[in-house]
């Protein structure tokens, strides 16, 4: 393949023997981890195009259309907070306002591409590709194929997902010597707001909700916390459920906050609807699943996935590999060959099936 670096770091390679003409078919999914990750999130998607691609190239008979590969970058958000920068700037959707997100060490994103040799502009012009589909490959980080004995499955949809960060501002003072009564404890007021996600997120059937990192100011053994910030993390399949959970949350951390006379600043970092995976391409994932002699079992991804993104400028579908435990986002992530095996083959059978579109015009 012939392989580029885009500006913000997606390696994309491409694959276009004599004949291939038309739009690319576009298979991969992202590097990048979250911290203290296993192997597979991501990376055997982006293995899995690669082994497609050689046994496209080995068997002679290539495809229809070219067919690229690409590792996306940063599709986790853990260094920025926003999901998917990298597969929104391959995609032409990436929001200008992004290049001034701040790390935890202050560097922006626009700091951070250019001490990697790239153009800032180069991320927010990139135009919007043509791509004939996208097939992301993918274990299932959940428990759905395992405990029914299925190497594979087909992503319907993927949830819903609302990102934001809490800040609150209380006062700091000598734990020593500051009255109990009276405090403004930042953290007590955070220690309620996580206890209150959680019991949104267990009253509501299908809702996810998870305050994953947590921050304390000035961070002394003997000072009371003048300053908290919590992320925040709510996720359903439906849409309206979604945002109801959100709602009771902001609700109740208001609460907590005012009785506790601590300030409250709710900064919503991403919202992405729930997104319906393409129905021709789940219906050739699922005829190449049957053709491999296996049962088709189609499930909701509760993860987000670079798909997201790409099912808005093309055709986009998932296949998901069975994962032990359903453990993911942690070291003892694992897969088992032989279901690779299989979801090689149904992604080359799938890949092959592939017809070359010329123009798309495709619209969601
Ligand atoms: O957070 C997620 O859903 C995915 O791992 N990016
Ligand atoms: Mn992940
Ligand atoms: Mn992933």
């Amino acid at each position: 393949m012939t392989v580029r670096r885009d500006a913000v770091g997606n390696v994309v390679g491409r694959y276009a023997p004599p004949g291939a003409d038309g739009l690319p078919l576009v298979l991969g999914s992202h590097l990048d981890t979250v911290p203290d990750a296993g192997r597979f999130d991501g990376a055997l998607g982006v293995l899995a195009g690669i082994a497609v691609v050689e046994r496209l190239r080995s068997s002679g008979e290539g495809p229809e259309s070219p067919v690229e590969v690409v590792g996306f970058a940063d599709e986790e958000g853990a260094r920025y907070g926003v999901a998917y920068l990298g597969s929104a700037a391959f995609a032409g959707l990436f929001d200008p306002s992004w290049l001034d997100l701040r790390d935890a060490d202050g560097v922006t994103v626009a700091e951070a591409i250019r001490a990697a040799g790239g153009d800032p502009r180069d991320a927010t012009s990139a135009p919007r590709p043509e791509a004939a589909a996208y097939l992301e490959l993918h274990i299932e980080q959940g428990p759905v194929l395992e405990r029914e004995g299925l190497p594979v499955g087909v992503v319907f949809a993927i949830a819903g997902q609302t990102r934001a960060t809490l800040s609150l501002h209380g006062r700091a003072g000598h734990a020593g010597t500051m009255p109990m009564a009276g405090r403004q404890d930042a953290l007590a007021a955070a220690a309620e707001i996580v206890l209150a996600v959680e019991r949104v997120g267990r009253d509501g059937d299908g809702l996810v909700a998870t305050v994953g990192s947590i921050s304390v100011e000035p961070g002394a053994a003997n000072v009371v916390p003048g300053e908290a910030r919590l992320s925040l993390d709510v996720r359903h399949p439906d849409d309206g459920a979604r945002a109801a959970a959100v709602a009771a949350i902001r609700q109740a951390a208001a609460g907590i906050t005012a009785e506790r006379r601590i300030g409250l600043e709710w900064v919503t970092l991403q919202e992405g609807g729930a997104v319906e995976m393409s129905v021709d391409l789940r219906d050739r994932l699922s005829a190449a699943i049957a053709a491999a002699g296996h049962p088709v079992r189609s499930l909701v991804s509760g993860a987000g996935h670079d798909a997201v993104v790409l099912g808005r400028i093309c055709p986009a579908a998932m296949l998901f590999v069975r994962c032990e435990g359903g453990i993911s986002h942690d070291p003892r992530e694992s897969v088992a060959e032989d279901d690779v095996g299989v979801a090689l083959d149904v992604l080359e059978r799938t890949v092959r099936g592939q017809r070359a579109v010329r123009r798309s015009g495709w619209s969601p």
